[in-house]
């Protein structure tokens, strides 16, 4: 590299350098005191302000927000050899952005924020494709899967640390703990035995009947998908903003 490519490209680095270091916190985020006997009740009331800023992805002006309306999960297959093998596509899931915060609890010292929302109303549909032999049926088919779940809820811990750059503090979300409760779910599936309809509705039957069979399976795989969006977009908040920024002291 000569000099003159080496000069323009130290100054480039400089210049992002300042800009990612002395930014501020995104002008939509309410600040809470590191003080504040109610904290917790500040910190729910800054995230639900959120609320229209998640339903529209536009949280930070360059930043392309995993879309929550609808919020698309990625492709799984579950598979215990031939007797159990369960795979969804396309799954899609609406009305999610209406929660409330029913519970939340921080800890300034451990730096983890445990909350718990509920969804009144949540519609999920995809394609699914499965074979699962119960112990007096085979269940089989190929279709489309309509989920409505009913003041469902979901528990999300953020595990966060404190990182030390350039003499400044910032916090860095590690991991999200989610834990998902369908609440009251009614499961519809199409096409269930190459669509017999007198098959199709005892098969859903049995399938609701037997709905934390499937849960248990499916819904590891969900809530892992949900923390991976959880913490990405936990960070990006807070990327440009120091400790004390976002929690004055
Ligand atoms: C979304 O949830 C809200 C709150 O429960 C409800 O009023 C609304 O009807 C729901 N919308 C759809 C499309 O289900
Ligand atoms: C942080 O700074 C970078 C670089 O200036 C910028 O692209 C990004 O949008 C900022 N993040 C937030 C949350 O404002």
């Amino acid at each position: 590299m000569n000099l003159q490519n080496y000069l323009r490209s130290s100054i480039i680095i400089f210049i992002l350098h300042i800009s990612s270091t002395s930014g501020k916190l995104p002008p939509y985020i309410k600040i809470c005191s590191q003080n504040d006997p109610n904290i917790e009740q500040c910190i729910v009331d800054s995230v639900m302000s959120l609320q229209p800023l998640l339903r529209s992805g536009k949280l930070v002006e360059d930043y392309q927000m995993p879309s929550i309306e609808p919020f698309t999960y990625d492709d799984l297959t579950i598979d215990h050899g031939p007797g159990f093998r369960i795979e969804l596509k396309d799954l899609k899931s609406w009305n999610g952005s209406n929660f409330e915060i029913v519970n939340a609890k921080v800890n300034l010292e451990k730096l983890t924020f445990d909350f718990t929302v509920t969804m009144p109303n949540v519609k999920m549909i995809g394609k699914y494709k499965m074979t699962v032999k119960l112990p007096l049926i085979e269940l089989s088919g190929n279709g489309e899967l309509i989920n409505l779940l009913k003041n469902s809820r979901m528990r999300i811990k953020l595990y966060a640390s404190k990182v030390e750059e350039e003499g400044k503090s910032f916090i860095k979300f590690n991991k999200a703990n989610v834990r998902f409760h369908k609440g009251d779910s009614q499961i519809t599936l199409t096409n269930l035995f190459n669509g017999d309809p007198t098959l199709t509705r005892i098969g859903n039957q049995i399938v609701n009947d037997n709905q934390d069979l499937f849960a248990a399976e499916v819904m590891p795989v969900l809530e892992a998908q949900f923390s991976k969006i959880f913490m990405e977009v936990a960070n990006k908040i807070v990327e440009n903003s120091t400790f004390d920024e976002i929690m004055p002291p």
